[in-house]
């Protein structure tokens, strides 16, 4: 496939819809190795990640869903919020949580080691999509919890930028829509 059709063919597909086989570990590896290939200002090369592969899955669930618990007020608590959290990942084959890690260099803002980030985790949304492998960026559940990154072995300044779930799926790819095409967002000079 040409990178364009690759970048064109890439969709969020829900991980409920996952049939839940194994994604080849290599290809996962691919993926990971892709998003070493980020552009990345100064070498801060921020982009750290923690995979998570059957059998360790409904641990992470687990895990998610106990925190969402622990750190919800009573009066906020949703059974159905819970469950969703903790079955969340139960078709999938592998979860990654992509984290942004602060560097120390003063002369590199944060946002570019977000960017950078960012354009690790599109680079495995991609390696993905090439070798038919769904995903699924999500930012839900307990994803922005200082508690989160925390237990994940993390520090205040870093940030979680997202869960991708991966696992394979049965269906059609949907048709991606965006609201407008690239030219309206793009002013020629
Ligand atoms: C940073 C980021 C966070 C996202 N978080 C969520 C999320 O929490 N829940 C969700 O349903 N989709 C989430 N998405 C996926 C978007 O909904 C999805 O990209 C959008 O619907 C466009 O569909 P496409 O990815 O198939 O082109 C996220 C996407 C990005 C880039």
């Amino acid at each position: 496939m040409q990178t364009t059709e690759i970048i064109q063919l890439r969709r969020s597909i829900d991980p409920d819809l996952y049939n839940g086989e194994k994604v080849d570990k290599k290809i996962i590896q691919e993926m990971l190795e892709a998003a070493n290939w980020a552009p990345t200002h100064g070498y801060t090369e921020p982009w750290r990640f923690i995979v998570f592969e059957q059998p360790q899955i409904p641990a992470f669930g687990n895990w998610h869903a106990l925190l969402y618990k622990e750190e919800t007020a009573p009066e906020h608590f949703l059974d159905k919020k819970f469950e969703k959290i903790k079955n969340r990942a139960q078709h999938c084959s592998h979860v990654i949580v992509c984290v942004n890690k602060r560097g120390t260099k003063n002369n590199i803002p944060e946002i570019e080691e977000i960017a950078a980030t960012s354009a690790a985790i599109q680079n495995l949304l991609l390696v993905a999509t090439a070798h038919r492998v769904a995903t699924f960026w999500s930012t839900g559940g307990m994803c922005y919890h200082p508690k989160f990154k925390e237990q994940l072995g993390f520090e205040e300044s870093d940030s979680v930028l997202g869960i991708i779930y991966i696992g394979k799926h049965d269906g059609e790819i949907p048709k991606g829509k965006r609201n407008s095409d690239w030219e309206s967002k793009v002013n020629w000079k």
